[in-house]
């Protein structure tokens, strides 16, 4: 099939313009994305702002998705060319996990439970003129939302620790702090969820090896910057 210019790409896909309403999601390996599809129906059906889904592409692959395409940058792009702050993303990031787990779940019966994006940080926020949209609905599940939040924040944390990071890591602590600060009347991130999402990182096969051997410390830096 003819795809058209390469819109953006991360660990896991590349995103290809098909014309100015649609892209194609391709996955470099995977086998499924049905699940992946239910969840971003269902969480659209509540209002939550992903991209709507649309019709599968002649001659397209099994587990590829065409998704409503988005214009604007990604938040980390807006964080790293400064318009927009960092207080102002770490508020917007505890905004998205607090919308998203006052959704009842899909299909768990246990009422402590709710849909986790489970990688919901700047690289999958999209900022559109009508609003930030959040991508990549391929590590979504169900469990309980502190899960969900300590993902982010031990996400955030590996990325102030990072050396290479292009942004200065003043920044990226005061995105991390005020993420936390915001989410501790939802309940913060406890260092019972922050166990459960160090494991869930350690296994992740597309962190680094240098990013997983700063799980670590990032666990440290959560706790250090916990209200
Ligand atoms: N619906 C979309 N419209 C336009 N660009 C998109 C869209 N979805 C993703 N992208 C671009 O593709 C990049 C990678 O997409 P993402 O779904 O996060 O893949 P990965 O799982 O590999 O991280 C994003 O950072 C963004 O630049
Ligand atoms: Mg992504």
């Amino acid at each position: 099939m003819h795809t058209g210019q390469l819109l953006g790409s991360g660990r896991t896909a590349d995103v290809y313009e098909l014309d100015g309403s649609w892209v194609l999601r391709r996955y470099r390996d995977r086998s499924c994305t049905t699940e992946e599809l239910a969840v971003m129906s269902y969480v659209r059906a509540f209002g939550y702002p992903v991209p709507r889904i649309g019709p599968p592409a002649d001659g397209a692959r099994p587990t590829d998705l065409v998704l409503q395409r988005l214009s604007g940058p990604t938040m980390s792009e807006a964080l790293l060319a400064g318009s927009l702050d960092a207080a102002e993303g770490g508020a917007l990031l505890a905004r998205l996990l607090r919308e998203l787990h006052a959704i009842p779940p899909r299909v768990s019966a246990d009422p402590g439970d709710c849909i986790l994006h489970l990688d919901l940080h700047p690289a999958n926020v999209m900022l559109t003129e009508r609003g930030p949209v959040v991508i990549d609905w391929s590590t979504a599940t169900e469990g309980p939302p502190g899960f969900d939040r300590a993902m982010s924040a031990l996400t955030l944390a590996r990325v102030a620790l990072d050396p290479e990071f292009p942004a200065p890591e003043a920044e990226a602590r005061t995105l991390l702090a005020s993420l936390l600060a915001e989410l501790a009347d939802d309940g913060g991130a406890d260092a019972a969820d922050l166990t459960r999402a160090h494991a869930h990182q350690q296994e992740n096969p597309f962190l680094t090896a240098p990013e997983r051997d700063c799980l670590d410390a990032a666990v440290g830096l959560v706790l250090s910057c916990a209200p």
